[in-house]
């Protein structure tokens, strides 16, 4: 694996929690990896297995979903649906020999700007510690390929 392995890791955040987290991590000056893309959703319950996939199959080499606390929900079952999803994707991933580990759910409330930055540290060095997405390490060669 390259020292200079960069991972590209797609989050997709609610909007009354972890976005808000986000925000407060911000405000608070918590340093957290710039590795972390984040994606504004309304409640985790509207992430389909299709957008971590689509996620995964675009080059990111790590994925994660964070969502209200269980029973906060704003929309009561988002985010239960949403870690049923994600152990689905982890189950397929693992099913054609690539790290589950690479896909996560999280849960934390709006007042926890330090855990987001704590779980962006997190899955960014778990992922350095996977190395690149083996369906990224394909799009590079097939991009090689091409030139
Ligand atoms: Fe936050 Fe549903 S509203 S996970």
């Amino acid at each position: 694996m390259s020292e200079n392995f960069e991972p590209r890791i797609l989050a997709f955040c609610c909007k009354y929690c972890a976005y808000a987290a986000a925000d407060l991590a911000g405000s608070m000056r918590l340093s957290y990896p710039g590795n972390i893309k984040i994606i504004q959703i309304p409640c985790t319950g509207r992430v389909d297995a299709l957008h971590l996939m689509k996620a995964m199959e675009e080059g990111a080499d790590g994925v994660y979903v964070a969502g209200c606390l269980e029973g906060e929900c704003h929309f009561l079952t988002g985010n239960i649906l949403a870690k049923k999803r994600v152990n689905h994707i982890k189950e397929i991933l693992s099913s054609i020999g690539i790290e589950p580990e690479r896909v996560e759910m999280f849960n934390l409330s709006s007042a926890m700007g330090p855990r987001f930055a704590e779980i962006a540290l997190e899955m960014t060095d778990r992922i350095k510690k996977l190395g690149p997405s083996p369906i990224r390490l394909r799009l590079e060669e097939k991009f090689k390929e091409a030139c």
